[in-house]
């Protein structure tokens, strides 16, 4: 059977879509990625805005009209909108056969079997099921050292799954599930594992990754503690983590980030708003002059640390200060690049539940543009800043560009793209076998996107 697996929404997603595919591929299944030719078709999918609902109801739809037209094919959704929507999937999309939410993946490869052996199953794993933490945990362990689709020297690694915050706008905590940090040993290993298997970049993953907390008798292991363990495997060069949430933020990390040789410089901490009315509204537990503060300590502490942050425009309630509030934040931060979305009510949030959707859609783009205009301006100035400096660049490999049209260049020589430690993109010409390597970049011209150079 050939299996398609369409992977939407975070980083943690396409970590499970990674685990997915090598749980099928060594059942039996072959992986395409070509949806025309599959004989499965499966969404990973994601529910923190309704675009991206809308976006695999699409899928669906077209799915679910081939199969009426008498193909022959088994649909699967995976991932958090089969956990939000459970049934109603299945009344909505007739055509569809398997629904299995981030808490039952481990179960998928006998799910799609049943489905696949009685024509008309329609599998709903998940709905109301509790997440089968044993069988996620053992999907994490066994997890194959290495793996063709990810980036060359590249992998993530969960340390916790699960959000306990309940911001008020957003769906992850029904969806993900309440807060569990893995044990300590288990990510050691996990990333020796990848370490041996040539892996030099491991990004650690957490929707709130500064909370990890492991309880080992009288004490407690954190996110500080982790990446002092994990600095020291062999063959790693670069540790990352993220997300990270602005309320107790624990300094020590901020100090293994400067003293650690592996820690990268570079530090993703959504406000999503520079107001305080608003953060109150949202259920952030911080003030903005805490955030404030925060963002001090760490340029304070980390020579060289880029900052990146995520926004949500038109929040019930926001008005122009508050809007210009969270302008004034981007600039005040210097943002490397910020995340930039217009709200969207997700049922079942306290947000929806309690507070009307008021600040009109013309509205919400607009301020989506300003704030996007007023980072652009931030990450330019940054980002020229950095011309005539050399800088660690990790290629990734052949830009999108140069793969799509391959431009004449002398050696054989393509538009490479990589990232510094500060998770810069950096495009630059070079052999493609660069793919995994490291390599110092002058860098001579900047946008607010990117950075260009030479080796
Ligand atoms: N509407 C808009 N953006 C949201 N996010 C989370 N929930 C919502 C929502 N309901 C954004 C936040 C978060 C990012 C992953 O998505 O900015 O940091
Ligand atoms: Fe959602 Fe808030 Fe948890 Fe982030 S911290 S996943 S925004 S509830």
């Amino acid at each position: 059977m050939k299996v398609y697996l369409e992977t939407m929404g975070c980083q943690m997603n396409a970590l499970d879509s990674e685990l997915v595919a090598s749980m099928l591929r060594s059942g039996g299944f072959e992986l395409t990625a070509d949806d025309r030719a599959a004989d499965a078709l499966l969404y990973n999918t994601c529910s923190v805005r309704q675009h991206a609902e809308d976006k695999v109801h699409s899928r669906l739809g077209w799915a679910c009209r081939r199969k009426a037209d008498g193909k022959p094919i088994l649909i699967g959704v995976l991932g958090c909108m089969a956990q939000r929507l459970g049934d109603q999937l299945l009344k909505r999309h007739r055509g569809l056969d398997v629904v299995c939410g981030p808490g039952q993946l481990a179960h998928l490869p006998e799910m799609i079997r049943q489905a696949a052996e009685a024509a008309q199953l329609r599998l709903d794993g998940d709905r109301g099921a509790p997440a089968d933490l044993d069988a996620l945990e053992t999907l994490d362990r066994q997890r194959p050292a290495a793996d063709e689709s990810r980036l060359p020297g590249q992998a993530y690694l969960r340390i916790m799954r699960g959000c306990d915050k309940f911001c008020t706008y957003c769906v992850v905590p029904y969806v993900r599930g309440r807060e569990i940090s893995r044990a300590p040993d288990a990510i050691v290993e996990e990333a020796r594992r990848l370490a041996d298997a040539g892996v030099t970049q491991i990004t650690l993953l957490g929707q709130t990754v500064n909370s990890y907390r492991f309880a080992a008798g009288e004490t407690a292991v954190g996110l500080a503690d982790l990446l002092c363990r994990l600095d020291g495997i062999a063959g790693l060069r670069r540790l990352r983590f993220i997300t990270s949430y602005p309320a107790g933020f624990d300094r020590a990390i901020l100090e293994a980030m400067r003293d650690l040789p592996t820690v990268c410089e570079y530090l993703h901490i959504p406000a999503q708003s520079g107001s305080d009315a608003v953060l109150a509204a949202m259920g952030r537990r911080y003030s903005r002059a805490e955030y404030d503060a925060l963002i001090d300590d760490a340029r304070g502490t980390v020579p060289g640390i880029a900052v990146a942050g995520d926004f949500i425009v038109g929040f019930p309630g926001e008005t122009e200060e508050d809007h210009r509030a969270s302008a004034d934040l981007i600039r005040r931060s210097g943002y490397k690049n910020s995340f930039i979305f217009k709200y969207s009510p997700r049922p079942g949030t306290r947000a929806d539940d309690r507070l009307a959707d008021d600040i009109p859609d013309d509205v919400k783009r607009r301020r989506n543009r300003q704030l996007l205009a007023v980072q652009e301006e931030v990450s330019l100035a940054a980002n020229r800043d950095m011309v005539g400096g050399t800088f660690e660049v990790l290629v990734e490999g052949p830009s999108v560009r140069s793969r799509k049209q391959p431009a004449p260049a002398p050696e054989g020589h393509v538009q490479l793209t990589g990232r510094t430690r500060t998770d810069h993109i950096v495009v630059f010409p070079g052999p493609p076998d660069l793919a995994g390597q490291y390599v110092d970049v002058i860098i001579t011209r900047a946008t607010a996107l990117a950075l260009t150079g030479e080796t």
